[in-house]
């Protein structure tokens, strides 16, 4: 159905200003590679893989016809006590497409999912192992991890955990590493802010103690919030004291995964390894809903291990974990990225978009660029009193003229598929300039 509906009303609609959206709809209708079509017929460029999902481009006919054929032969398979074969095989994909000893896999539908399912794994660890006194979860200022009750514990967006009472009430949060004054126009990873990690030996772990503290949770690379590159060396002397202190170290690689910093993961980009690693978005190429979280095997071994023989060791899982569309759709988009060397081939762009990106330096009101891969953030200056302002005008000024951003605060966003063209950068970032020269007489 493309005709718009007479009546928007009962739509809530999520993370969205809906009487401003009801008044002036914004409908996408088709999709294929780097476009969405709109519902009056235009043809909109995806800067922004629809929401940071889709690596491969949109509408790719390998991942369409596995899932077509799938729905056909297996509509749904029960999640517990029964299994299918390809949920076995895309764990083993993601199994060996993981750094380390990542190599056992929980799924859910959703990132939120996946960050609740890992807090829960990290505490029913520690009680496994007996020190189930471990059970306070550090995350760290301005990170997104989702919006449940664990993902927005953890999290450090405001507006995100204002209104919603208690939450994990044993959680702390490290401060965020970004510093407009010392890494401005930084280019690839910040030099300044490694340090910024120390806060957790110096004041959390004796605020807490390190033998009740269960699991540390970061976004190797913040994305919702703004795109925060992670300073060079930051996680690695975050990995040095999880070590220490015995904490796991849980990256949220949501956004990250599949390419998006360049390599499969921004773990592998750092060269820092977590104990359980958060997936989803890229995973099926945001074309079915699906997440999960890859653990070290002496984790699931622990938790495996310490329950009877015969019985339910997690008291946890979905109706949906690993759906039989979603395994068809994760299996069809490894394929495709494997196939046509996405991951290989964001590293070649990157320092295309990279320069591309930071040409927007100059346009009124740019008081940041910042990039990694195939993830950009340029941030503008508030307008006086109307914070949140600029940027959206910018958002819809672009969507007006051809492209899809995305801001967050006065922060644009931007993070296209995979496959996109030096061409279709220029045109994505020359409409972006069009946009700031406009907004900038204001
Ligand atoms: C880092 C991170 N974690 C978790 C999530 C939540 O994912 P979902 O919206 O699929 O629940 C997101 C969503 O953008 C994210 O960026």
């Amino acid at each position: 159905m493309t005709a718009r509906p007479t009546n928007l009303d009962p739509y809530w609609m999520p993370f969205t200003a809906n009487r401003a959206f009801k008044q002036a709809p914004r409908m996408f209708v088709a999709a294929k590679d780097m476009h969405y079509v709109t519902d009056d017929g235009r043809q909109v460029l995806d800067g922004t893989a629809g929401l940071w999902c889709v690596n491969a481009g949109h509408c790719r006919p390998r991942i369409v016809e596995a899932v077509q054929k799938q729905v056909a032969a297996m509509d749904y398979s029960p999640a517990f006590q029964m299994g299918h074969p390809d949920a076995f095989r895309v764990a083993e994909r993601i199994a060996a497409l993981t750094p380390g000893d990542l190599d056992r896999v929980f799924y859910c539908n959703s990132g939120s999912e996946g960050v609740d399912t890992a807090l829960k794994i990290a505490l029913a660890y520690h009680r496994a192992r007996g020190e189930g006194q471990r059970n306070v979860l550090i995350g760290r200022e301005r990170g997104y991890h989702g919006a449940g009750f664990g993902g927005i514990s953890v999290g450090g967006i405001p507006a995100n955990r204002k209104a919603f009472g208690n939450m994990l009430f044993r959680v702390d949060h490290l401060a965020h590493t970004h510093n407009l004054a010392e890494n401005a126009f930084s280019r690839g990873q910040p030099a300044w802010g490694a340090h910024l990690a120390d806060e957790l030996e110096n004041r959390i772990i004796p605020l807490h103690d390190a033998g009740n503290i269960a699991a540390v949770i970061v976004e190797p690379l913040a994305g919702s919030t703004g795109v925060l590159v992670p300073p060079k060396g930051y996680l690695e002397r975050l990995r040095q004291i999880c070590d220490k202190h015995g904490l796991l170290l849980i990256f949220d690689e949501v956004i990250t995964g599949f390419g998006r910093t360049g390599p499969c993961f921004a773990a592998d980009a750092v060269g820092v390894v977590p104990d359980m690693m958060i997936i989803a978005k890229g995973l099926t190429n945001g074309t079915v809903p699906m997440g999960a979280v890859v653990v070290r095997e002496d984790i699931y071994d622990a938790v495996i291990n310490s329950a009877p023989p015969g019985m339910v060791e997690l008291f946890h899982g979905y109706t949906y974990s690993g759906h039989p569309l979603a395994t068809a759709a994760a299996l069809a988009s490894l394929d495709t990225f494997e196939e046509e060397g996405l991951f290989q081939r964001a590293q070649e762009l990157a320092p295309y978009f990279e320069q591309a990106v930071q040409s927007l330096r100059e346009l009124p009101h740019v008081i940041d660029v910042r990039n990694m891969g195939m993830v950009a953030g340029i941030e503008l200056e508030p307008r006086h009193g109307e914070p949140t302002a600029r940027a959206f005008e910018a958002f819809l000024k672009c969507y007006e003229d051809g492209a899809l951003i995305r801001t967050t605060g006065d922060i644009i966003a931007l993070s296209p598929p995979l496959i996109i063209s030096k061409s279709q950068i220029d045109e994505l970032i020359g409409i972006i300039a069009q946009a700031l020269r406009a907004g900038g007489r204001r």
